[in-house]
């Protein structure tokens, strides 16, 4: 009887879960309301695995939240982006390839902390921390890096 029980729960299980990926798959079908034209999946959190041959730091792991960018346009930083292919990560050949030499605009590193970029990490936080202060707000504290809100793992 019991097993009969647990059975009867482990079908159910499959089921709901194929069904939920059909749904995903298709792409298409999401609630009854919607009928969509295109779908992007993205990772909501992600820590960077620093490509081989990066210089070494003594710096932890960068963690990053989609989410708590989500006031961002996706171009701003997926800057080469048009909309509808897949987006490729910063050090895609031809990109912010050069894991070297830092001073190089095309450099990894640069790609996060150029701070004269708007849509590097470093300089927008930068930016943002000046806008911040000017209306009496507390600054983020991603900016300067020596407040450490990138570089440690355990991100919430
Ligand atoms: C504040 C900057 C920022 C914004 C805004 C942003 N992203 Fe990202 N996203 C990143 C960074 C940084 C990575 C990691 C890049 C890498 O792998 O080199 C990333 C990774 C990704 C990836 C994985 C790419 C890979 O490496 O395989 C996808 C897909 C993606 N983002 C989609 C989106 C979409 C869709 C939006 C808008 C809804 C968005 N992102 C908004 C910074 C951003
Ligand atoms: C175009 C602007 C912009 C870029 C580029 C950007 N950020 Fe941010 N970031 C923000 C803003 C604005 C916030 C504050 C969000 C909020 O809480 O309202 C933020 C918040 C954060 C926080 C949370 C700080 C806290 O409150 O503890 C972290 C960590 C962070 N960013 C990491 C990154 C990393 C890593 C990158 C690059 C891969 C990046 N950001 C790129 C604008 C940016």
């Amino acid at each position: 009887m019991r097993s009969k029980v647990m059975f009867s729960i482990l079908v159910l299980f499959v089921f709901t879960l194929a069904l939920a990926s059909a749904a995903y798959s298709e792409g298409g079908k999401f609630s009854a309301i919607v009928d969509a034209k295109s779908t992007v999946c993205y990772p909501l959190e992600l820590t960077f695995k620093r490509p081989a041959g990066v210089l070494k730091t003594s710096f932890a792991p960068v963690s990053f939240s989609h989410g708590q960018h989500a006031n961002i346009p996706c171009v701003t930083c997926h800057h080469m982006w048009d909309g509808k292919s897949k987006i490729e990560g910063c050090n895609t050949e031809g990109c912010h390839d050069n894991l070297k030499e830092r001073q190089d605009p095309m450099s990894y590193f640069r790609a996060f902390h150029d701070k004269d970029a708007a849509n590097s990490c470093l300089g927008c936080h930068m930016k943002t921390n000046i806008a911040r202060k000017e209306k009496g707000q507390k600054p983020l504290p991603v900016s300067p890096c020596s407040n450490n809100g990138c570089h440690h793992v355990a991100q919430k």
